[in-house]
C-alpha cells in the first residue's frame, strides 16, 4: 500500500443523528490534503474519528489505515503509543491545550518523553533548533515562558511545533490558523509546509477557507453535512468545481488579488 492514510466509508452517528455519511479518501506520504466545509459539517468529528478519539456514545463504522496498519478496532492501549508519532492531531483551539501553570519547555519535554527515550538536554536542543527553523524569535525565552506570557497566536504556533517534534507520518491540523491574524496565518501555513519538507510528513489541513486550503494543498475534499461533495486536485477544484456547493463557497469568499 502506497498511501500513508486510507479512510474507507467512515460513518459516525450519535443516536439517530448521522454526522458522517460514508467518507472515503486517501493521503500519500508527504501530501497535503485540505478538508473544507462550513461550521457543523463534521470536520472535527472526522479528525477525531480518524484518531480513534470519539467519545463512546458515538457509533463508528468504516475503516482507517495508517502506514499500513489498521487503526479501526484497536483498543486504547494499542492506540496510545501510536497517537502523536504515527498520526498526530493539533486540536482546534490548540493554544488552549497547554497547561497554564507550567512552562512551555516542561510540557514539551513531557510530551516527547511519553514517546521517546532521548535525554532532556537533547529534546531541548531539538526543540530550540525547530523554533529557529520556524523563525520563532528568542526561542530560549519561549522555552522558559508560561503560556499566559505568550500571545494566543504564539501558543497556537507552539502547539504545532510540539506536534511536529514527534515527526508524525501524518499530522491532522484542525483550523490551525483560527486564532491568528493574516500574518500569523501565513506563518503557520509556511510552518506546515516546512514540516512536510523536513520530515516528509503528510498533513491534513482542516479549514472553512477553501482558498487558503487550495493555496497549500495538493488535493481538496469538501464536506457538506457529513458527506463528501467534492474531492480532487486543488487546481481542478478551484478552476472547475464539480459541485454546486463548492461553486457557492468560492463565490462567497472575497477574492484577494495578487499583484
Ligand atoms: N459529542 C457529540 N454528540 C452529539 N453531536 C455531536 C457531538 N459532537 C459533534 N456533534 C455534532 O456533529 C456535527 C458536526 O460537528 P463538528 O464539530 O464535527 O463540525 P465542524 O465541521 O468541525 O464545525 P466547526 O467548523 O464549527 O468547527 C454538529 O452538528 C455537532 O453538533
Ligand atoms: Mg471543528
Amino acid at each position: 500500500m502506497d498511501e500513508v492514510l486510507t479512510c474507507r466509508d467512515l460513518q459516525v452517528r450519535y443516536g439517530s443523528q448521522q454526522i458522517l455519511r460514508g467518507v472515503s479518501f486517501s493521503v500519500a506520504p508527504g501530501e497535503i490534503l485540505g478538508i473544507v466545509g462550513q461550521s457543523g459539517s463534521g470536520k472535527s468529528t472526522l479528525l477525531r474519528a480518524l484518531m480513534g478519539l470519539l467519545e463512546p456514545t458515538a457509533s463508528v463504522t468504516g475503516e482507517v489505515f495508517v502506514a499500513g496498519r489498521r487503526w479501526t478496532g484497536l483498543g486504547e492501549k494499542e492506540l496510545r503509543p501510536l497517537r502523536g508519532t504515527e498520526m498526530g492531531l493539533i486540536f482546534q483551539d490548540a493554544g488552549a491545550s497547554f497547561c497554564p501553570i507550567r512552562t512551555v519547555g516542561a510540557q514539551i519535554l513531557e510530551s516527547v518523553a511519553a514517546h521517546r527515550r532521548e535525554g532532556r538536554e537533547e529534546v531541548r536542543r531539538q526543540a530550540l533548533d525547530l523554533f529557529q527553523k520556524l523563525r520563532f524569535q528568542d526561542g530560549q525565552r519561549v522555552w522558559n515562558s508560561y503560556p499566559f506570557q505568550l500571545s494566543g497566536g504564539m501558543n497556537q504556533r507552539l502547539a504545532i511545533a510540539a506536534a511536529m517534534l514527534l515527526h508524525p507520518k501524518v499530522l491532522l491540523a484542525d483550523e490551525p490558523t483560527s486564532a491568528l491574524d493574516v500574518m500569523g496565518q501565513k506563518q503557520v501555513m509556511e510552518e506546515l509546509a516546512q514540516l512536510r519538507k523536513a520530515c516528509g510528513s503528510a498533513v491534513i489541513l482542516v479549514t472553512h477557507d477553501l482558498r487558503l486550503a487550495a493555496a497549500l494543498a495538493e488535493n481538496i475534499l469538501v464536506l457538506r453535512e457529513g458527506a463528501v461533495v467534492e474531492y480532487g486536485p486543488a487546481d481542478r477544484v478551484l478552476q472547475a468545481p464539480q459541485a454546486e456547493y463548492t461553486r457557492a463557497m468560492l463565490a462567497a469568499v472575497p477574492r484577494i488579488r495578487r499583484d
